[in-house]
């Protein structure tokens, strides 16, 4: 597999890796953005030196932007897009997380709809086009991410038209729902028309690749198809499954520091003598975190000889707290914090810990290390870097075991997980005994087996086999895009 890319490659996500604040009028502060799309492209740009276009999280004063431009584009190769922040929101909040979101994750239940979010979808999406255009140069490769700009590669084709051996790819990093979900969108047929002008469409699993071919037979007109390329209006698009991985190398690193030595040194002392399950999150509804909650209560009913000996730590990152089905959720999860601590808990042991905020990196790589079992109870997602990043920090003796739902796209990933349906709650508790008592040998061919993915599949290899097929793909006769 060649992990290495040479071309001009220009990266367009709605999020830039960098989020401003202003601390005081005129004076920037840059903090490093999360989320699994940029940590995985974050690791890319060692590997492949690429411009990063997107949405910096806030407007400010026109007199400031030039500054904030230059800074970010001398510091981190990045190039914000300034968005009115009424305009941002119902992009943002708006089109995206309440209608996209929902939907691509298969749940029409959560989906909020308000007229004028879908024009400001377009808007943004034009914009961001407007600020990418004076950007091009023949031979460059345009790599758009995500749902929030699914609409950038039809328009970035029209306008481009002209640029020799112009390709352009997109990565969703979300699943792709069945057609049934998807013909439920608004403007789908823009949307496939928009993403059938691309070269290379990729998804995490094969199984999203397949859904999407499905859906874009099903709305559009005159597609044919292979097993994996889409021919539509003349042109060939080659839809793939790429999954995305870590950079495991970096987070083996940070474990030899003082910092994560001092923080699992201090972890360990204060667990002595109990197992620990862990739950990393964005708190997030497709995350399953009520499902983990309920099964550990019932696992702490059905077997209370282990009462005082095990610990659920779960960490339920702040994400999108404007919308509503957000700020339910976390009231949700913390009454049942409050339920299973107020039913099982004691004056000496509190049986769920559970944080709502980031913590350091150095203290989450001490989380994974001290954690006997990582619990991801997804009920839909598109791959889950949590997993591949607690196995970073186990090592052959310690061999923590990972728990995965059905419902996670790292469930055909990593070949030794544990499978669970959080949806099934008494089985789901049952499965919580059985790794509690896992033989070490099991754990730890299992961890092996599951290591040898993270370390084969990083996000460097995800990245250049993705732009390399892009770069090799044969390009339609008129070199003119072609469309
Ligand atoms: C998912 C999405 C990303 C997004 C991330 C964090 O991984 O696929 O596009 O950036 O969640 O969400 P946020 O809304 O904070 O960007």
């Amino acid at each position: 597999m060649d992990e290495a890319f040479e071309g001009r490659v220009l990266v367009i996500a709605n999020r830039l890796p960098i989020t401003i604040k202003e601390v005081q009028e005129g004076d920037f502060e840059y903090n490093i953005s999360s989320g699994g799309l940029v940590s995985g492209l974050r690791s890319l740009a060692k590997a492949v030196d690429f411009k990063w276009f997107g949405w910096p999280g806030i407007d400010i004063h026109r007199n400031d932007k030039d500054k904030v431009r230059h800074d970010l584009a001398d510091k981190f190769n990045a190039y914000p897009i300034f968005l009115p922040e009424d305009l941002a929101q119902r992009h943002y909040n708006g089109f995206s997380n309440s209608v996209l979101w929902p939907l691509l994750h298969r749940m029409p239940e959560k989906v909020g709809a308000e007229e004028s979010w879908s024009k400001a979808y377009q808007e943004v999406n034009e914009i961001f086009a407007d600020n990418i255009v004076p950007y091009v140069e023949d031979g460059d490769i345009v790599w758009v991410h995500d749902y929030h700009l699914l609409l950038l590669p039809g328009i970035l084709r029209a306008r481009l038209g002209k640029k020799k051996n112009l390709r352009i790819g997109f990565f969703l990093h979300t699943p792709f729902p069945t057609d049934d979900f998807f013909t439920i969108l608004p403007f789908r047929e823009e949307i496939c028309r928009s993403l059938l002008l691309c070269d290379v469409v990729g998804f995490h699993t094969q199984e999203y690749a397949r859904d999407f071919l499905n859906s874009a037979s099903v709305v559009l007109e005159g597609v044919s198809r292979s097993p994996s390329d889409l021919h539509w209006d003349g042109r060939k698009v080659i839809v793939h499954g790429f999954p995305i991985g870590i950079e495991p190398g970096d987070f083996r690193e940070k474990m030899e520091t003082d910092a994560v030595k001092q923080e699992l040194d201090g972890l360990k002392k204060y667990f002595t003598g109990q197992k620990i399950l862990l739950g990393v999150d964005r708190l997030d509804y497709i995350k399953g975190i009520p499902q983990k909650l309920r099964a550990f209560d019932r696992f702490l009913t059905e077997h209370p000889e282990w009462l005082g000996k095990v610990v659920l730590i779960q960490l339920a990152i702040p994400t999108r707290p404007d919308v509503v089905t957000y700020q339910r959720l976390r009231e949700e999860v913390e009454s049942l914090v409050g339920h299973v601590n107020g039913k099982h808990g004691t004056f000496s042991h509190t049986p769920i810990h559970y944080l709502y905020r980031s913590i350091k990196p150095e203290q989450l790589c001490a989380l994974y290390a001290v954690s006997d079992v990582c619990i991801i109870s997804s009920i839909r997602d598109g791959l889950n870097m949590v997993s591949y990043e607690y196995i970073a920090c186990q090592n052959k003796e310690t061999a923590g075991t990972l728990m995965m739902s059905y419902y996670a796209g790292a469930v055909k990933t990593l070949p030794s997980c544990t499978v669970i349906n959080p949806w099934d709650i008494p089985r789901f508790a049952n499965t919580i005994r059985d790794v509690l008592d896992m033989p070490q040998a099991e754990r730890r061919q299992r961890y092996t087996e599951n290591a040898h993915v993270v370390d084969t599949y990083t996000s460097v290899r995800w990245g250049t086999s993705f732009l390399n097929t892009c770069y090799k793909m044969e390009l339609p006769k008129q070199t003119d895009g072609g469309t």
